[in-house]
């Protein structure tokens, strides 16, 4: 049985995430989505909320697992007999970031390998980030994010 797993902060998560597990889920007999913590950004959703919306998004797959995790993404692998870590890289400009995490994460757990999917073309310039700054601005996000996301970012910037 081929497990993998899909990590990232999804705050929240966009159809370009979306594309990528759904493109994961048929290479992969198990998919773990994780919702992890990135020191580096504050987030809008909760670690619960975001979960919840990756499984509202993703109901119709029956192999995939959604949880929250306040670690290291390699221990959750070791705890779960995980080895094969998927991320989506849009451009060029995500290549330095990604390739230091996975090769960081080798040097942490060697039996874990990282593999990158392309994202496609339509979703390239999509981030989480961007999808925000519109939702704020109450701009159109219709075609960034699943409805279940897009109600629940409405919900937060009409508060
Ligand atoms: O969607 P992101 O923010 O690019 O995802 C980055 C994430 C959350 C996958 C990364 O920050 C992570 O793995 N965080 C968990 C803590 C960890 O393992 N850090 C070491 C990576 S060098």
């Amino acid at each position: 049985m081929t497990k993998a797993i899909c990590p990232g902060s999804f705050d929240p998560v966009t159809n370009g995430h979306l594309d990528i597990i759904r493109r994961a889920s048929k290479r992969f007999d198990e998919i773990y989505v994780a919702v992890l913590t990135n020191s580096a950004k504050n987030p809008l959703f909760s670690a619960d909320e975001r979960v919840t919306m990756i499984k509202e998004a993703l109901s119709d797959l029956n192999n995939i697992t959604v949880v929250s995790y306040n670690g290291l993404l390699v221990d959750f692998c070791k705890e779960n007999g995980i080895s094969t870590i998927v991320k989506g890289l849009r451009a060029v400009t995500d290549f330095d970031y990604e390739l230091q995490i996975a090769q960081t994460n080798r040097v942490l757990a060697p039996m874990v390998d990282t593999v990158f999917f392309t994202t496609c073309l339509e979703y390239a310039y999509l981030s989480s980030s961007i999808v925000k700054e519109i939702a704020s601005y109450h701009g159109d996000i219709e075609k960034l994010v699943p409805p279940n996301v897009k109600l629940r970012l409405s919900e937060k910037y009409n508060k």
